[in-house]
């Protein structure tokens, strides 16, 4: 039997990324830019036994179907050249399927503690590429503080790499409007949204070069840049979902509540901005000057967690 565990925090885009080019390599039609968030993280227990008839997966104590985690598993196992099965034990330390990116932590600390149980050690680089198998998003949760996901051709150039630090003081407030379950999961929403939206095909154009103008603004160090720049892209992936066939978003009402209270907050001259993902949670790209101002513009009732830059997967 050999066993590992790895801890990976989630990450949230601020150029997102939404639909595959090739479903099977998991590779993007854009790039995107995230920020890997201290608070909230997957802590994953991989053991690979050779007694075992059939992979298990057990998610916050509760067994789960093993059909992805198996699939996953399976690109490990062909890296390792074993044919074991493995027991899985999972713990979310971030509600799961609700937008709040438990797909990204949960397949980068999945393919950290999977890939040292197996016996390899993988480059982080090459963590990446595994982890994208997963989901595309736990490509960037492989790094700490600021990641890049380079869309590439093939999977040998569809990875992340960590940007430079900023200087600015980023703060990422996390208000919960719904901690449930999505409606749509976002692999199927994103692969209607390339199917049917009439504006996906502008989605893409228009995401790549905001990939870049990011990674300009934030060596800048330019706020007011970076935030427009992650307000816009969640605003445009969000449109172009909006408009798909069957029409559909995941807005709620709170969540169009908050958006309007960020506006007003900029208006007063707060430096706030609104990013929204696949689910009616906001999340709020601030300064840690302006975190008690932003806190206390917020529509009353809703729980506000406030985090900052986070660190890389690693091994417990
Ligand atoms: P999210 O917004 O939380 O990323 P997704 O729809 O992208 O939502 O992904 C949710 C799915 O990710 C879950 O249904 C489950 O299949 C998978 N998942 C979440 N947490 C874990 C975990 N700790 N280990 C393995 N798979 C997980
Ligand atoms: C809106 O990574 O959850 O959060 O690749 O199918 O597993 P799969 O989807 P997932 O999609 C994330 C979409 C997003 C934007 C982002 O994280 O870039
Ligand atoms: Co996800």
């Amino acid at each position: 039997m050999t066993t590992a565990t790895a801890r990976a925090h989630t990450n949230i885009a601020l150029i997102k990324y939404w639909g595959k080019k090739d479903a099977a390599l998991m590779l993007p039609y854009t790039s995107s830019v995230s920020l890997t968030l201290a608070d909230f993280y997957t802590d994953t227990t991989v053991t690979f036994d050779a007694d075992l008839t059939e992979d298990r997966f057990e998610l916050d104590g509760r067994s789960q179907p093993t059909t992805k985690i198996s699939a996953f598993l399976d690109q490990v196992r062909a890296l390792a050249g074993t044919k074991a099965y493995a027991q899985v034990a999972s713990a979310n330390h971030v509600p799961t399927a609700a937008g709040l990116a438990s797909s990204a932590s949960a397949y980068a600390a999945l393919a950290l503690a999977a890939s040292s149980a197996a016996g390899l050690n993988l480059t982080p680089r090459a963590l990446s590429r595994l982890a994208r198998r997963g989901s595309g998003s736990a490509t960037r949760s492989i790094f700490g503080g600021l990641a890049i996901w380079h869309r590439g051709t093939d999977d040998a150039s569809s990875y992340a790499e960590a940007l430079p630090a900023t200087t600015l003081p980023l703060r990422m407030l996390v208000v919960m409007v719904d901690a449930g379950p999505k409606p749509i999961g976002s692999r199927q929403l994103m692969a209607n949204t390339v199917a049917t939206s009439p504006y996906y095909p502008a989605w893409v154009e228009h995401n790549e070069a905001a990939a870049q103008a990011m990674v300009q603004a934030l060596a800048a160090n330019d706020f007011s840049k970076i935030g427009e720049l992650t307000e816009e892209s969640s605003a445009q992936m969000h449109a172009a979902i909006l408009a798909s066939h069957p029409a559909f978003t995941y807005f709620q009402p709170a969540t169009i509540e908050v958006w309007h209270a960020v506006q007003a907050m900029r208006e007063a001259g707060l430096p706030a901005y609104a990013t929204m993902d696949a689910g009616p949670n906001v999340k709020i790209l601030t300064l840690a000057p302006y975190v008690a101002a932003v806190k206390a513009a917020l529509p009353a009732g809703l729980t506000v967690t406030t985090t900052a830059a986070g660190p890389a997967a690693r091994l417990l």
